[in-house]
């Protein structure tokens, strides 16, 4: 590399459609946010519960052009002086991908740029280096809508899953739970909202699984609140969604912090990160910055508006995998079971 590359600044240019936001950001050696454009179609997925793949698409073929415009317009800068274009690959709605892969391909085409493919989990853990660069070892705890897990990285880009939701994603939970409380799509928010303003006062299990795994479970718990909601009704016996939510939360909450503190302790790490959706829950920074104090673990949580979807953290990810070397092509095709320990470079 001459010396005139070395001092030159990286730009990627990082496009994001993997669920129900599109989002495009331009990124400036890995850590700089010169724009993170979102376009997010919530209200359009609401009157439905949830997200309608189909529809998810046609946002995203609708929306694309405009929100790659509007974020290089941000940004101050042109296509000419992009360095790669980064793009989730998956895990993800494979149409929804695909409308950004093939958005990416085109312009890679048209531009003659190099395309780099990104996990969205990378992309959501990489959403912390945004605010408090990466240490290493550390310890990541994913929770979002569509993944639990717990990452153990000993450097950058060096990905080992140890612990993972068997059934359902923590995300997914809360999202189910609040659908029988009558909460609007996405549950997630409203739960944390509420319980806030509520009491444990239902007994909801917490699931531990076997000795020293960090493995999640939240089906039971799930189904727990179901069914005591529906014998509730049945019953024609009140039901105080405030502490259904404190309650629920709760439980949640205390499996998440235990096995996360638990694992940094096992791998001997003091560093424990946090990604996805649920990150932004109040009731999980709160008991995990307590812990983390007690423990003497530093905690990195990112703000809220980069805890969900977005592209700056796709462009974050994609700025040290392109420096790995990581290239993809114009055949890159979306996919949905992608491992992100084959991004380990
Ligand atoms: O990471 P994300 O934006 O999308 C996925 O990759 O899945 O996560 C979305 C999930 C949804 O299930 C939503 O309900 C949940 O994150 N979520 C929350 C909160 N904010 C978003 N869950 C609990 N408390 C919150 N404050
Ligand atoms: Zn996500």
């Amino acid at each position: 590399m001459g010396e005139f590359e070395m001092t030159t600044d990286t730009l990627i240019l990082a496009i994001e459609t993997s669920c129900d936001e599109t989002s495009v950001s331009v990124i400036k050696n890995g850590t700089k946010i010169l724009s993170n454009t979102v376009l997010s179609q919530i209200d359009s997925h609401k009157r439905f519960g949830g997200v309608v793949p189909e529809v998810a698409s046609r946002h995203h073929v609708e929306g694309i052009t405009a929100t790659i415009q509007e974020s290089l317009e941000t940004a101050n800068v042109s296509m000419n002086d992009v360095n790669a274009i980064a793009v989730t690959q998956g895990p993800g709605l494979i149409g929804a991908l695909l409308i950004g892969i093939n958005a990416a391909k085109a312009l890679a085409f048209a531009y003659d740029k190099t395309i780099i493919p990104v996990h969205h989990i990378a992309g959501h853990i990489y959403a912390n280096h945004l605010e408090q660069p990466l240490t290493f070892p550390l310890m990541a705890l994913i929770v979002s809508g569509g993944h639990t897990e717990l990452v153990y990285m000993k450097d950058h880009l060096n990905f080992e899953v140890i612990g993972e939701t068997r059934d359902d994603a923590v995300g997914e939970a809360y999202d189910k739970v609040a659908r029988t409380i009558n909460l609007p799509y996405p549950g997630g928010p409203h739960i944390d909202r509420l319980a806030s303003q509520g009491k444990d006062t239902y007994e909801f299990p917490r699931v531990w699984l076997e000795k020293d795994s960090y493995d999640f479970s939240f089906s039971g718990l799930k189904s727990a609140v179901i069914n005591k909601l529906h014998n509730l009704r049945q019953k024609n016996e009140n039901i105080i969604a405030e502490d259904v939510a404190t309650s629920f939360q709760n439980s949640v909450v205390e499996v998440l912090t235990y096995k996360a503190i638990h694992a940094c302790h096992d791998y001997q790490v003091n560093r424990l990160i946090v990604a996805g959706g649920v990150a932004s829950n109040k009731g999980l920074r709160t008991s995990l910055t307590n812990s983390c104090k007690y423990e003497d673990i530093q905690l990195t949580i990112p703000s809220p508006k980069l805890c969900t979807d977005n592209a700056a953290m796709i462009g974050a990810a994609g700025h040290y995998l392109y420096q790995a070397g990581l290239r993809g092509n114009l055949a890159l095709n979306g996919e949905n079971n992608i491992d992100i320990e084959d991004f380990s470079m």
